[in-house]
């Protein structure tokens, strides 16, 4: 059976083209039966950022109620990066083994060099953490402790995933076959979603639409969306239209095909905003009342990734068990 894992970064709040593009699948995924499913909240990455402790906290609790409320399937395994103490001392133990110039080829430490480079600063390493640095062995320990073979992700972790193999790789090769090489899975980047002015929807761009956003700042958001000047009654291309990329996103295959014909029909772009809001109002609802009462109920939040992290120690335990002997550090005689 594939043990599928995957890694959520605690940033921010997320927006509808995050929850199409990568929460929505997942959870999909999740549901499917045939795996074994691990969703990691990935609390100490976010530590690289140096983000002021109270956001990191806040960012836990809204990343977790969105997770739970969009229905995460409770056989899946869902904890907290933290809870999970195995991670880390796998990461020394990584650490240990990764040669350093594997790391000096990673994307993210080398942007943040050739931003140095760019500046002429003299220190090519300036400003830059040892935990960016090490980022992705992190990464690997996270992947590796539980076993994981495929890993769903986005092309800019593609990478982190080949490392975390390599050095997986590289532990066996020394300490006999006791890991996991994974893999990683990039899902068809086909749901990403345009936000308000147009561009891909991002939280850099500042044009997102925010899932849970309530009722009033919805409709007032999807208001703004971007049209061009035709006139009620004219003739419309859904293939170049904002809002029916957005709609399409949501709605199934026939729902979509009608809405193509009341293009063609020449729908005003007032009343097709007013469609889209109803659409997505309706469709987020539930979830935005389950996300609300779970914001109020950090407690309960708490208890549900205190009950993930249990789950996920009855696997990491044994395991990291397994490495530490054959690493050597074992009770003595
Ligand atoms: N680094 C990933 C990202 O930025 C998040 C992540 C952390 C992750 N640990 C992981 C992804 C383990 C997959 C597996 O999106």
């Amino acid at each position: 059976m594939d043990r599928v894992l995957t890694g959520i970064t605690t940033t921010g709040t997320p927006h509808i083209g995050n929850y199409a593009g990568a929460i929505r699948p997942a959870v999909a995924a999740s549901q499917a039966g045939d795996v074994e499913s691990f969703f990691l909240i990935a609390d100490y990455h976010s530590l690289v950022k140096g983000e002021a402790p109270e956001q990191v906290a806040q960012s836990t609790l809204e990343i977790a109620a969105s997770w739970l409320a969009t229905g995460l399937d409770p056989k899946s395994i869902f904890y907290r990066q933290s809870d999970v103490p195995e991670i880390m001392e796998l990461t020394w133990i990584l650490t240990c083994m990764t040669a350093k110039g594997l790391m000096n080829r990673a994307h993210a430490y080398k942007a943040a060099v050739a931003e140095n480079q760019a500046r002429a600063n003299k220190d090519p390493d300036n400003g830059i953490a040892m935990g960016l640095f090490c980022y992705p062995i992190l990464m690997a320990a996270d992947i590796l402790i539980f076993k994981a073979n495929k890993i769903p992700v986005g092309k800019d972790q593609v990478q982190h995933v080949e490392m975390a193999r390599d050095i997986a790789g590289r532990f066996n090769f020394r300490y006999g076959e006791i890991l996991v090489l994974p893999e990683a899975v990039v899902g068809k980047s086909t749901a990403v979603l345009p936000g308000l002015d147009g561009r891909k929807m991002s939280k850099s761009y500042g044009n997102t639409i925010p899932l849970f956003a309530e009722e009033k700042q919805l409709r007032k958001l999807i208001m703004r969306i971007k049209t061009n000047s035709q006139e009620p009654g004219e003739p419309k291309n859904p293939d170049s239209s904002s809002l029916f990329a957005i709609y399409s996103a949501f709605a199934d295959h026939e729902e979509t095909e009608v809405l193509r014909t009341r293009y063609a029909d020449g729908i005003s772009w007032g009343e097709m905003k007013t469609v889209l809001f109803e659409y997505l109002n309706d469709h987020l609802k539930t979830a935005r009342e389950e996300y609300r009462r779970l914001l109020a109920a950090p407690d309960h939040v708490e208890d549900v990734l205190q009950q993930g992290a249990q789950r996920a120690r009855a696997i990491s335990g044994p395991v990291l068990a397994k490495i530490r002997d054959a690493v050597g550090i074992k009770p003595l005689g």
